[in-house]
């Protein structure tokens, strides 16, 4: 066996505190607690002076509801109730000034949408959103969600107004989409694929078949995969109108790459204390390394620590011995529940070790749950708590 190791601390406090921090992204798969994440660190931050936004991908509906996003909203809208963290000090040891929280939520049609009206004139933009091409790529086509969630964050970083934006990603089944998706998309719009597709038109018409030639068996079967469909007619019109816009879609999700490569940003993978969860956090770690992100360690959500120090095995044989005097059954039965949570403080605890040998340099943070779900703004804060806890 190898030998078990301890992660440093995730000091998520220093963190956002750090003026120098611009950026936060928190990913991982489904289901972990990204967007209960983005939220509270979003919220520490502007409760300690700084101009925060955060851009929720998938909120549930009452923590939506708790942030004041109960319609869609692709601009950020202020959350009230802030207050200022009276612990938080300025430079001079001055409580600091009260920061701002912004939130929204991504409506990935619509920044799509707008991006086309940004890059091309009234009349094109109208054809290019009435192509029933546009309006599959723009809802359906995957890595869409992924790519608009980065233009948006582009967008965001652009106004020069966020002393830091806090970012949620969609809940990709493959964490990878998400990284994956600025550099996709242009080479999708950009690539071969895409000569291809306005060929016919170029060549006046002539046919798809005779300019691909041998090609094409293969060619429909790679459009129909990404499409669903046979749109080769509409996709050639959408591309002729799109033309012109190329070039902006290349640069801006390049420059969004190099921005999340950025000393100014950090990316916070969130997982359960699960086998599958914790798979995709290292999968996820080795990816962001791989492609020199910065990353800022592992917040292990919703872990069960221990109450008392009680061996199970002690526990249990307590809980025997008290049920064999016939009575007491409630303590016998508090007794086998401590048992029980030991066994799955202990699994926990041998699942983050496991992570921790394979990347012993991942910075941690466990999260204890919290009992219930998180509602408002006062959970969102007990969950600051504890991702910013010293220990
Ligand atoms: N530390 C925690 N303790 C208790 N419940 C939590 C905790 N973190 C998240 N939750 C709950 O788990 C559910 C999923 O969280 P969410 O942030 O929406 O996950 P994701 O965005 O990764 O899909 C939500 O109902 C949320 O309230
Ligand atoms: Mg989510």
């Amino acid at each position: 066996m190898s030998p078990s190791r301890t992660a440093p601390t995730l000091e998520l406090e220093a963190l956002v505190d750090d003026p120098k921090t611009k950026v936060i992204v928190c990913c991982g798969s489904g289901g972990v607690g990204k967007t209960t994440t983005a939220a509270a660190l979003a919220l520490r931050a502007a409760e300690r002076g700084r101009n925060t936004v955060v851009l929720t991908i998938d909120p549930a509906r009452r923590l939506a509801e708790a942030l004041g996003l109960s319609n869609l909203s692709n601009e950020p809208k202020r959350v009230e109730n802030i207050t200022s963290d009276v612990s938080a000090s300025g430079r001079n040891g001055s409580a600091v000034e009260n920061g701002e929280l912004h939130a929204m939520m991504l409506d990935m049609r619509r920044t799509f949408d707008e991006m086309v009206y940004t890059h091309s004139t009234p009349d094109r933009a109208e054809k290019i959103l009435a192509n029933p091409f546009y309006q599959t790529i723009s809802s359906s086509f995957s890595g869409t969600q992924e790519y608009m969630a980065m233009e948006k964050l582009g967008q965001l970083v652009a106004t020069g107004n966020w002393d830091l934006i806090v970012v949620d990603t969609p809940p990709s089944r493959s964490a990878l989409d998400f990284l994956d998706a600025p550099q996709r998309m242009s080479s999708f719009l950009d690539g071969r694929m895409i000569r291809l597709l306005s060929a016919p038109a170029r060549a006046g018409g002539r046919g798809l078949r005779r300019i691909v030639g041998a090609g094409f068996g293969l060619f429909a079967k790679a459009v129909g995969t990404i499409l669903g469909g046979q749109m080769l007619a509409d996709a050639s019109a959408f591309v002729q109108a799109f033309d012109t816009m190329f070039g902006g879609f290349r640069e801006r999700a390049a420059s969004t790459y190099e921005l999340l490569r950025s000393p100014g940003t950090a990316f916070v993978v969130v997982a359960a204390p699960e086998p599958d969860a914790l798979r995709e956090a290292a999968y996820f770690v080795d990816r962001l390394a791989s492609e020199k992100m910065p990353l800022a360690g592992l917040v292990l959500n919703r872990t069960h620590p221990v109450l008392a120090d009680i061996p199970a095995a002690r526990a249990r044989d307590l809980a025997d011995q008290v049920d064999k005097t016939g009575s007491a059954k409630l303590a016998s039965a508090v007794l086998r529940l401590h048992a029980d949570r030991v066994d799955r403080s202990d699994r926990e605890r041998r699942l983050l070790t496991r992570f921790t040998n394979a990347h012993p340099s991942v910075a941690v943070v466990p999260v204890p749950a919290v009992a219930g779900d998180i509602t408002d703004l006062d959970g969102l804060r007990e969950i600051g708590d504890r991702l910013t806890a010293s220990r």
